[in-house]
């Protein structure tokens, strides 16, 4: 298995760019099980969450075609299955991603059941709920969901009582070839929901509202093919930016869409960096000087990202003062922080909440990565540590971060991948 050893102490200095959105395009590449036409997807980030998505879509019977530039011509005029195996999903659970749009289009899907994951139960009842509302039949056998419905599915008006992402997007998806109106309440507004939905109406979707808590999408026959480009990558953006902030560096980043990431630039701006942004660029500018410890609570779009929590809990470890971060979205998103008090931090959890004491410094240590965003603030905290870490099992960072020890070598970091 890789590890990742970092020497820490440098400034991070330079300039990056920033790839896909990997929460966008998976999604969007679900999307294309909606059309029998060619779809043409572009800017995808080169990933293994990607290529998971890749490979079921091929399992499918789904004809794929991608070249160097991740670009990916997809042709699903025909199916050769119905089913998204438990071997493939139990690695991505956004393989649930393809049950919307296939029952809508085929009238029936199998898809194995994702389980939970490190950062908790993660249920995907309000997927399902949402289908039957629409008319699909929901059964469970072996470990896998079967959906099935005879001719469309049909609009309905559809409250979700929690704000899920993943459920407005299968939602929304098999909304678009229904018969009627879908009304989508309590829906989730974040950037990547809305690119999808941009995607889904470059293929003819009737759908308003998206980026509001209510989606409204009048069902259609047939959608057609569409050449679409994925957004930045706002999670691999503000993760870049935080670990500039934490070892007191700079960087500019191209390529990006600092308006999807305002509670972030403001958060950094209370620790004490230099923010400038343009219309697809930002820059951060510590000026050498340490962070100051910044409070934060997650929740879901516009509020603060659970996906930028651990990153800022690692640069509050080493930061002047004291701070709570507070999960609200998931159960067991603090797992982390243990790792960080072996390398000196000073961090209590109490119930969701992390008190974060700031640490002059960090000292190196082996650690192991537990999940995507853990992973991530591992290497921040590496990057400002005394001495080397070794971070462990790092396929977690792989799936969400494109040649991350690559781009922070381009900013000047001592990093590099102990391939085993
Ligand atoms: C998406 O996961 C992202 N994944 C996650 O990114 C992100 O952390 C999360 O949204 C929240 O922003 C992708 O987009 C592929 P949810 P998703 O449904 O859709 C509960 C990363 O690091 N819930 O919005 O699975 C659920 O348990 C990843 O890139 C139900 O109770 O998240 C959670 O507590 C990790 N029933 C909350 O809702 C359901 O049917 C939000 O989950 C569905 C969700």
């Amino acid at each position: 298995m890789d590890k990742l050893a970092i020497r820490g102490g440098r400034r991070l200095d330079g300039e990056l760019r920033i790839s896909g959105a990997k929460n966008a395009a998976l999604p969007i590449l679900a999307a294309t099980l909606l059309t029998e036409d060619l779809v043409t997807i572009r800017n995808l980030p080169h990933l293994n969450d990607i290529t998971t998505m890749i490979e079921l879509l091929g399992c499918l019977g789904l004809d794929l075609t991608l070249d160097e530039k991740l670009s990916i011509e997809v042709n699903a005029s025909h199916l050769s299955g119905f089913s998204a195996p438990y071997e493939l999903v139990k690695t991505m659970r956004a393989s649930i991603l393809v049950l919307g749009p296939m029952v809508a289009r085929f009238g029936k899907a199998r898809v194995s059941f994702p389980g939970g994951c490190a950062i908790g139960s993660r249920p995907v009842d309000l997927h399902l709920k949402g289908l039957e509302a629409m008319g699909a039949s929901i059964s469970v056998d072996n470990g896998y969901i079967n959906a099935e419905v005879e001719g469309r599915l049909q609009g309905a008006r559809i409250v979700m009582e929690t704000v899920t992402v993943g459920g407005t997007e299968n939602l929304m998806m098999a909304a678009t070839l229904a018969n009627g109106r879908t009304v989508l309440e309590n829906a989730a507004r974040e950037p990547e929901v809305v690119d999808l939905a941009e995607c889904l109406i470059a293929m003819g979707a009737r759908i308003s509202g998206h980026g509001t808590d209510t989606v409204v999408i009048d069902g259609i026959e047939r959608l057609h093919g569409c050449d679409y480009t994925v957004m930045p990558d706002r999670i691999e953006t503000g993760t870049y930016l935080v670990a500039a902030a934490a070892t007191g560096g700079r960087v500019l980043l191209k390529g990006t869409c600092p308006h999807t990431l305002e509670v972030v630039l403001a958060k950094l701006e209370e620790a004490g960096a230099r923010i400038e942004q343009g219309e697809d660029w930002v820059s951060l500018d510590m000026a050498g000087k340490r962070p100051r410890a910044v409070s934060i609570k997650t929740a879901p779009y516009p509020g603060f990202p659970t996906d930028m929590q651990a990153q800022f809990t690692a640069m509050n470890a080493i930061a002047e003062g004291t701070a709570t971060v507070t999960e609200t979205v998931f159960e067991n998103r603090l797992i982390q922080t243990h790792e960080m008090n072996r390398m000196g931090a000073h961090i209590v959890i109490e119930g969701h909440t992390a008190i974060i004491t700031g640490q002059p410094g960090l000292q190196g240590a082996p650690v192991m990565a537990s999940d995507l965003r853990a992973s991530a603030s591992l290497v921040i905290a590496g990057l400002v540590a005394r001495g080397e870490t070794v971070i462990d099992r790092i396929y977690h960072i792989d799936r969400g971060y494109e040649r991350i020890e690559e781009k922070l070598q381009t900013l000047g970091a001592d990093i590099r991948r102990l391939s085993s």
